[in-house]
């Protein structure tokens, strides 16, 4: 049914493997239509009640947007993909069923942002988190300026985004990016005894909580202003498309080399 995902479900939990290892399940336009449907498919069956995203492979979660389906993006195209990519993950931030994201890798750019829509996160100890889009002359375009500064906070978040340093588990639990950090093997395990605790709860009441833990954090600097940062963060986005140093950088990445930035 999915062409990018593969799905498995278990006593209740609904199991998301993002699965394009080979480019470090690296999310591209039909990535987005199978996630999109998947959390439809999570909120629609009732046998499901809770939900795990993890990435296939030992290497990565997600590491980022899929960079060769930027090639040739005009500043509009730019912006709907972000568009796009927010829709998704507001979509999975606001299931009614829990989402927890079990990163075991990479988690980075695209790939931080999906692990931070979830309701909350668990790593294996060889994750490594990021935003690394400035690389690319580029800034977040999935949520990651406004749900990185909310879960780690201003300062922490601002030196991540203009740095594209990443951290590694450790420091992602000591920031509260992650709720818990385990081996490799027991990832999935510990996030499923977690959920079973949850599944034991009364659902509707398991609802209300992420409504309003959602509001609590959009509503921290007001909650108009908490949409515009998204609104703002896809205008943004589309306009480091339309400049050199967009192009620039995206090609150092596919040519494997340093990108030399002009700021123009
Ligand atoms: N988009 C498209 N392809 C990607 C990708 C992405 N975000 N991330 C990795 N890949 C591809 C690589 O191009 C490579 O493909 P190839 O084998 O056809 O050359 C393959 O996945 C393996 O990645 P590689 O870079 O060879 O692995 P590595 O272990 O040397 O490095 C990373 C791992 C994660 C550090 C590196 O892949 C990386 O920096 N990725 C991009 C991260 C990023 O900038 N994300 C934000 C995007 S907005």
């Amino acid at each position: 049914m999915y062409q990018t995902l593969l799905t498995a479900f278990e006593n209740g939990i609904f199991t998301i493997t993002i699965n394009r290892p080979d480019k470090l399940n690296a999310l591209n336009k039909q990535l987005f239509t199978d996630l999109d449907a998947a959390v439809d498919e999570i909120n629609i069956t009732a046998s499901i009640k809770a939900a795990i995203i993890t990435g296939a492979g030992p290497k990565a979660f997600v590491a980022g947007a899929d960079i060769t389906e930027f090639n040739g993006l005009n500043k509009d195209e730019a912006m709907a993909l972000a568009k796009r990519g927010q829709d998704v993950f507001f979509k999975i931030e606001n299931s009614k069923k829990p989402i927890i994201a079990a990163v075991n890798g990479f988690a980075l750019g695209g790939g931080c942002e999906l692990a931070m829509a979830c309701h909350f996160r668990l790593c294996s100890e060889n994750a490594k988190f990021g935003q690394p889009e400035v690389n690319l002359g580029l800034i977040p375009g999935y949520g990651g300026t406004q749900r990185l500064t909310q879960l780690v906070g201003k300062g922490k978040s601002m030196e991540l985004q203009m740095t594209a340093h990443l951290i590694d588990a450790a420091e992602a639990l000591q920031l509260g990016l992650v709720n818990h950090v385990t081996t490799a093997d027991s990832l999935l395990l510990r996030t499923g005894e977690i959920l079973n605790v949850i599944m034991s709860k009364a659902p509707v009441a398991i609802s209300k909580i992420i409504e309003c833990v959602n509001i609590a954090v959009v509503s921290d600097s007001s909650f108009t202003n908490g949409k515009n940062g998204y609104d703002k963060e896809v205008l943004a986005f589309g306009d480091c498309f339309a400049t050199d140093d967009m192009k620039e950088g995206t090609a150092a990445f596919l040519e494997k080399r340093k990108a030399n930035f002009t700021g123009k």
